[in-house]
């Protein structure tokens, strides 16, 4: 996809990080924006920027977790600007602890928004796109823990794995039909956004349960303090989204940032391939 202008752009989890400069940067390319997120205070800030920039906008509050809201979205972008364009599946959310500690409802929080939000806005947009059967980019926010493991991470690295399939797949299944829709996956490592605070995104039905002593287990406490250090530690966010865009003009597949992990990611496929186990050494720290 290379002409930009007058097109238009969905972006969910528009309300801050990625989304919010993505959102900036279609605005900044005289792009319709419309701008989904499940916090409508965070989505009116993003509204009043793009609108700012000169934007013609639409936001929505939308859960992506809930099928019904997606196709919400979706309709109400066709009844506006009569096509979609440009789609990121963007929202998303992070936990973190071992598996045998999590509670269930985390594993639905997190699937819900990671997983299920991928594919809410696959089955909802692709049959437009392939209707107006137009030049069209789809990208979804994985992230580079879709491509590698770590320990206490195994939430995360699940949902993310499976976003890097969902796309992997979906573009195996469009290409084989010709479709002009292309699609990239986003790997970025760690950046700082909002996202060591998504415990305020909880929707309703996976607020942290009071009675629940995980939360006040050590795991769960070391989960949120390294969650901040690395996302406040992390690459500034002002460079990414002219890495996306530039992505998406090439038709480049796989969006990777952060070239550190790269050795990581070769070294767990090389060990796979020469039947070698998982080196553990690389993580305890
Ligand atoms: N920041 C990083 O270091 C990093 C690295 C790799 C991948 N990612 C991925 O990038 C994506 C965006 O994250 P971010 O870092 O910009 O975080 P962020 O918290 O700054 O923004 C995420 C947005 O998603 C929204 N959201 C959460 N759950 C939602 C739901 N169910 N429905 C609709 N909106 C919802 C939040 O309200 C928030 O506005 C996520 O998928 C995340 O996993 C982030």
């Amino acid at each position: 996809m290379r002409e930009f202008k007058n097109k238009v752009a969905v972006i969910t989890g528009a309300g801050n990080g990625f989304g919010l400069e993505f959102a900036k940067e279609c605005a900044e390319r005289q792009m319709k924006v419309v701008i989904a997120d499940i916090e409508e205070d965070d989505l009116k800030n993003t509204e009043k920027i793009v609108k700012e920039m000169g934007a013609e906008t639409l936001a929505i509050v939308t859960d992506v977790s809930i099928y019904d809201e997606v196709k919400k979205l979706a309709d109400r972008t066709i009844e506006k600007f009569g096509s979609v364009d440009l789609l990121f599946n963007n929202a998303g959310v992070v936990v973190a602890g071992p598996v045998w500690e999590l509670p269930i409802r985390e594993w639905d929080w997190i699937m819900g928004s990671n997983v299920y939000g991928i594919i809410h806005g696959l089955k909802a947009f692709i049959p437009i796109m392939l209707k107006q059967d137009t030049p069209c980019h789809i990208v979804n926010s994985a992230s580079v823990a879709g491509l590698l493991t770590t320990q206490n991470m195994v939430a995360y690295h699940t949902t993310k794995h499976a976003s890097v399939a969902l796309t992997e797949s979906t573009n195996y299944s469009l290409q084989a039909i010709n479709s002009k829709i292309k699609m990239s996956v986003f790997c970025p490592g760690f950046v700082q956004t909002d996202l060591d605070n998504c415990d305020r995104h909880r929707p309703e039905r996976f607020k942290i349960d009071p009675n629940e002593p995980y939360y006040e287990s050590a795991a769960y406490k070391a989960g949120i303090e390294r969650g901040h250090y690395v996302i406040n530690n992390g690459m500034p966010i002002d460079s990414i989204r002219q890495s996306v865009f530039m992505a998406i003009e090439e038709e480049q597949f796989y969006i990777l940032t952060h070239p550190q992990y790269n050795l990581v990611i070769g070294k767990r496929v090389k060990d796979m391939l020469e039947g070698k186990n998982p080196d553990v050494s690389m993580f305890f720290n």
